[in-house]
């Protein structure tokens, strides 16, 4: 069943509470830098889901560009639930704000690296054209999932051109 929350931008003010949902629910994954350094730059834009004034959910979405034609891309990612709100529908509500921030913007796709049991149900299919900035497992080659906003898809592989905060081969491997 579904519960009721509030979704809306992140603002500084919601960082704390975001940070202490990540250990929660990845407990073998430290991605409170990554999380971190994503709210204190400019690359990206996040999203909340709140419960009575309680943070229980967040999402950020990174601008990216292809390499060769230069059009903006999105990349999702991280995405967390509190665990005691878990399977409840607040994961969905995110990922498909997420979307729709992305298509008022025109980026021409999303990307993600996520388990295609849950992704494909928004739509993400598995991705060749646009390749991941770094060379990822093999096993992971259907993680890679992209939802086109454009209908002018690449004809040629070209790698994905990450900011900063994603320029880190551990976090692809
Ligand atoms: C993955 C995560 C973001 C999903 O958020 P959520 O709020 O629990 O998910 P929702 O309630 O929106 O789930 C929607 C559907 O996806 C299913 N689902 C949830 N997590 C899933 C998962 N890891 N894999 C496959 N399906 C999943 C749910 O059963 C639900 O299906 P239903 O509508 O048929 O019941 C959340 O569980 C989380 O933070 N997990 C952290 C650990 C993790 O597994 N991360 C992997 C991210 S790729």
């Amino acid at each position: 069943m579904n519960v009721e929350v509030t979704l809306r931008a992140f603002r500084p003010a919601d960082l704390e509470s975001v940070l202490k949902i990540y250990p929660a629910a990845f407990p073998e994954e430290d991605l409170v830098p990554l999380v971190e350094d994503l709210a204190g730059g400019r690359d990206a834009q996040s999203f909340v889901a709140a419960r009575e004034n309680r943070i229980v959910g967040h999402v950020a979405l990174t601008m990216c560009r292809l390499e060769g034609d230069g059009r903006e891309c999105a990349l999702l990612g991280p995405l967390a639930v509190h665990p005691e709100f878990m399977r409840q529908g607040v994961g969905s509500q995110l990922v498909r704000t997420g979307i729709d921030a992305m298509r008022q913007r025109n980026a021409a796709a999303v990307l993600v690296l996520g388990d295609p049991a849950y992704y494909g149900r928004f739509g993400f299919r598995a991705e060749r054209t646009i390749l991941a900035p770094y060379p990822l497992r093999e096993e992971w080659a259907d993680a890679w999932q992209s939802l086109w906003i454009s209908d002018d898809r690449l004809r040629r592989p070209e790698p994905l051109v990450v900011p900063g905060p994603w320029a880190d081969q551990s976090l692809w491997r």
